[in-house]
């Protein structure tokens, strides 16, 4: 089963609430939805293997720590997740970005695949699959089952508020994907919008609506 981190750092839970805000402006919100995600890339990649490394500084011979493992990529669910990316990147700076598009069909109410753009080595790379939102699950269930379609293995997923009904699908579909989670919310409302949640993430990061 995979293990569910809901974020205690103060200053997270500090900025989720600005954002929860509903006088909070596109700026301050984009603004702060980068600062929550680089915060929560920290806590997320506290795992992450190091090896001894000798080097030389200034004064002299020293081993020092380097990251080990595999190299690092981040997914975007297009459009509210590229509010994360830039946060994560100040904190990961070498890692490689690709962009998963999804729509709900109207009919089917599944979603369906509009755009994927990976790195050509990300079944090789530990990838970040990032959305701030994690409601029914439906599309970050989607867009992880494209990713291991296409050959990748080692996923997180992070997002800045769930809904445990979110949670519960990713852990039925995705049992060996670890959740980043920065507040789990009471629950969806009959329009699948987290309650009480902070709205539409991507109309509130990019200004539209
Ligand atoms: N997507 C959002 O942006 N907000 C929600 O509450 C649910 C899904």
């Amino acid at each position: 089963m995979s293990k569910v981190h809901v974020m205690d750092h103060p200053l997270i839970q500090h900025k989720i609430t600005y954002i929860r805000r509903k006088e909070t402006g596109s700026k301050d919100f984009r603004n702060m939805v980068g600062e929550i995600a680089a915060l929560m890339c920290y806590e997320a990649t506290r795992d992450l293997k190091l090896k001894d490394v000798e080097i030389e500084t200034p004064m002299g011979k020293m081993v020092g720590k380097e990251l080990s493992g595999k190299k690092l990529a981040i997914v975007p669910i297009l459009r509210a997740g590229l509010g994360m990316v830039d946060g994560m990147l100040n904190m990961i700076p070498a890692a490689k970005v690709g962009h998963i598009g999804l729509y709900r069909d109207p009919e089917t109410l599944k979603p369906v695949e509009y755009y994927c753009k990976l790195p050509a080595d990300s079944s090789e790379r530990e990838v970040f699959v990032v959305d701030p939102m994690l409601a029914t699950g439906g599309s970050s269930v989607a867009a992880i089952q494209m990713l291991k379609d296409k050959g990748v293995t080692n996923i997180r997923f992070m997002c800045v508020i769930a809904a445990p009904e979110g949670v519960a699908l990713m852990q039925k579909e995705h049992p060996d994907v670890d959740i980043y989670i920065g507040a789990l919310d009471e629950k969806l409302n009959d329009h699948a919008y987290i309650v009480p949640g902070l709205g539409d993430a991507g109309d509130r990061i990019f200004g539209t609506k």
